[in-house]
């Protein structure tokens, strides 16, 4: 969100009747990076609509509306009222960046989409090394990602300790940062049931 122009800046009374300011970036949601109907037929446009355009845009409305009301009980130094609000922050906040790198994650058909690595490229090479063949990836990849009770994401990472690739699961709206900042997302699979449920 950094370089974001869109600034709330509110003059909120304190308890002492001074004002204090405080401001904050409203989160957007970017335009996705192909059409609706772009990921057809494996994703059909009408559970695009409903995942872009309801469910990613619900997550980016509440983050923004509890970033208002923490931004009021920072500058009135409500420390209560801004703990009470950071589990929301965190689950909505997630729910816009995970979604924003999950369109990011997927390709049209023709354009990259369902297409592998490229055998003998440096991804190809470091995914056999730790699964044993981009087969074997995507067998693990799925089971483990259809074990996950409940709701969450499935994750391709190169880990920056081991200097390898390997599969990590998220839950809920947590993030794959939050398991570690030395695991960095390659890929994302959102298995929410609001992810798929309309076309399988
Ligand atoms: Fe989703």
């Amino acid at each position: 969100m950094s370089g974001a122009k869109r600034t709330n800046t509110k003059l909120y009374a304190m308890k002492e009747g001074a004002t204090a300011e405080a401001t904050f970036v409203k989160a957007e949601q970017k335009k996705l990076p192909y059409e609706l109907d772009g990921l057809e037929p494996v994703l059909s446009k009408g559970l695009m609509e409903l995942h872009y355009g309801k469910h990613h845009a619900t997550y980016v409305a509440n983050l923004n509306n509890l970033q208002e009301q923490a931004a009021k009980a920072l500058a009135e130094g409500d420390h209560l009222k801004l703990t009470e609000l950071t589990q929301g922050i965190k689950f909505n906040g997630g729910g816009h960046m995970n979604h924003e790198f999950f369109w990011e994650s997927l390709a049209p058909v023709g354009k990259g989409g369902g297409e592998l690595p490229k055998e003998g490229s440096a991804l190809e090479k470091a995914i056999s090394k730790s699964f044993g063949s981009m087969d074997d990836m995507i067998t693990h990849f799925s089971a483990n990602t259809g074990a996950v009770q409940g709701s969450g994401w499935g994750w391709l990472a190169y880990n920056k300790t081991t200097k390898e690739v390997e599969f990590r699961t998220t839950f809920n709206q947590d993030r794959l940062v939050d398991q570690g900042a030395y695991l960095v997302p390659i890929l994302t699979i959102d298995i929410w049931e609001h992810a798929y449920y309309v076309d399988y």
